[in-house]
């Protein structure tokens, strides 16, 4: 496949040129001030698909925003692969913490710096790039169907309606994504699981109004206060998870599996570095790698209540509020993992106070198999241009439509990710690697031609 390189060093700077430009149009999903702009960002995939020479395009509405489709389908006889992607993206909140205005990408130093160049936009468009490649030079291996979505970073909500009602549509044999990370370019990795979600929000009511903190400090239970406990509680001086039943249905891993494991490399002192913490934290028993790939795991995401302004006001807050994540692992169940929270969640508030969950979104993990041929395929393809084979690895992140696309589509996922873990994506200052975004490109041909090859 010689013809990759050469067609890729002459398209290379248009390639970038056109990332940069999707990278402009801030597609933030959770944002409803940025509603047309998520709209041209469908708009402008749907154009770029056309020009790569994809067949029925369209902009399929949803009740929210669109999901953009588009196919090659060259000989029924081939096995057919669904790339999926998104392309909104996080909100760029705190933008005073950005070096350089999110949606004004910059390159500095071998990388591209924007809200959405690694998640997923850069990695989503290298599908995009790939399949234009691949159609100029007639090396298209397999039919293709690309279904890229909208709302991914606010839980997909209209995904899983689209996906079943479009069951014969999207028919395929696998999946494709690229929306995770690897250890690096020069120590390959394919991500085999993902975590779930269960992501609640809380809310702690004490007096019926906010007081004078002295003159009823005390007397009154302080919701604030109360949250914080009731918080605390929630994790022992192990970091267990306290919830009865928590752990009931964890998938624990034998000593052979985590050994395996094991075998990707981790530096823990330049991770500690990197992130500037002097120590790690975690359940006992298990190992910073596990702590984020194997385990279940609780974190408040936002608290808040009373009086954050300038100065100080003496208040009794009236309200108290927090967003609560639990990211899970084979085989929990977000719904009931939800459940047990506000049961348990109730449970332990005092009379003082009354306290509303309410849920928000939530997915299944997955774990893929490393025995199939689709892993195979992805597993050469990377050796193909990274000079080494992958090893397999779990992540801590969560994309819930695979789960929906085993249960709905009864297919499998391939999670080809060229992401780094300190691509900082949902922080500020997210970057995406130039070698990254064209080392995908390079890789996603050899996928197809592996694919269709070990299928015959
Ligand atoms: N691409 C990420 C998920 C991810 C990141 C997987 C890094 C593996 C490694 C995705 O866009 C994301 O942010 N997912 C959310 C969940 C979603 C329901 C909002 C997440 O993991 O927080
Ligand atoms: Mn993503
Ligand atoms: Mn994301």
């Amino acid at each position: 496949m010689e013809h990759i390189n050469t067609y890729l060093e002459k398209h290379k700077d248009r390639f970038l040129n056109e990332l940069l430009e999707l990278l402009r149009i801030p597609s933030v999903s959770a944002d409803s001030s940025f509603r047309d702009d998520v709209f041209e960002a469908a708009d402008y995939i749907k154009e770029k698909l056309e020009a790569a020479g994809a067949d029925q395009v369209e902009i399929c509405p949803t009740d929210g925003y669109p999901i953009v489709y588009g196919e090659k389908i060259i000989d029924p006889a081939l096995p057919t692969v669904l790339v999926y992607g998104h392309y909104d993206v996080q909100p760029a909140d705190p933008y005073e913490l950005w070096d350089s205005p999110p949606f004004e990408p910059v390159i500095k130093q071998g990388k591209i710096y924007a809200r959405g160049a690694c998640d997923d936009k850069g990695q989503m468009y290298m599908h995009v790039k790939a399949f234009e490649m691949m159609m100029a030079n007639e090396e298209l291996g397999c039919n293709v169907k690309f279904m890229i979505e909208g709302e991914e970073e606010v839980g997909s909500a209209n995904l899983g309606t689209f996906v079943r009602n479009n069951q014969d549509k999207l028919k395929c044999d696998i999946v494709l994504v690229s929306d995770t990370s690897m250890l690096g370019l020069d120590t390959p990795s394919i991500t085999v699981g993902l975590k779930g979600l269960s992501y609640l929000e809380v809310e702690v009511t004490g007096p019926n109004r906010d007081l004078h903190s002295g003159v009823y400090g005390g007397a009154v239970g302080n919701p604030i206060n109360i949250l914080c406990n009731m918080i605390a509680s929630l994790t022992d001086e192990n970091n267990h998870i306290t919830i009865p039943g928590f752990y009931d249905d964890v998938n624990e891993l034998s000593d052979e599996e985590r050994k395996e494991l094991a075998r990707a490399p981790f530096d823990e002192d330049a991770y500690k570095a990197h992130l500037g913490v002097d120590a790690l934290h975690g359940e006992h028993g298990y190992t910073p790698m596990e702590h984020t790939s194997i385990r279940p795991t609780l974190d408040v995401n936002g608290i808040w209540g009373g009086y954050i302004g300038e100065g100080a006001k003496t208040v009794l807050p009236s309200k108290a509020h927090a967003k609560i994540s639990m990211r899970l692992v084979p085989h929990q169940s977000s719904d009931k993992i939800t459940e047990l929270f506000r049961n348990h969640f109730e449970a332990i508030a005092p009379p003082s106070v009354k306290v509303k969950v309410t849920p928000h979104h939530g997915g299944e993990p997955v774990v893929t198999p490393t025995d199939s041929i689709a892993y195979q395929a992805a597993s050469k393809a990377m050796e193909a241009t990274l000079g080494k084979k992958p090893v397999p690895t779990r992540s801590g992140g969560s994309i819930p439509i695979v789960a929906l696309f085993e249960e709905a589509l009864g297919v499998k996922t391939i999670l080809l990710g060229f992401g780094l873990d300190s691509d900082a994506i949902h922080s500020p200052n997210e970057s995406f690697g130039l070698d990254n975004f064209f080392k995908g490109i390079e890789t996603i041909p050899y996928f197809y031609k592996y694919y269709a090859e070990l299928s015959k």
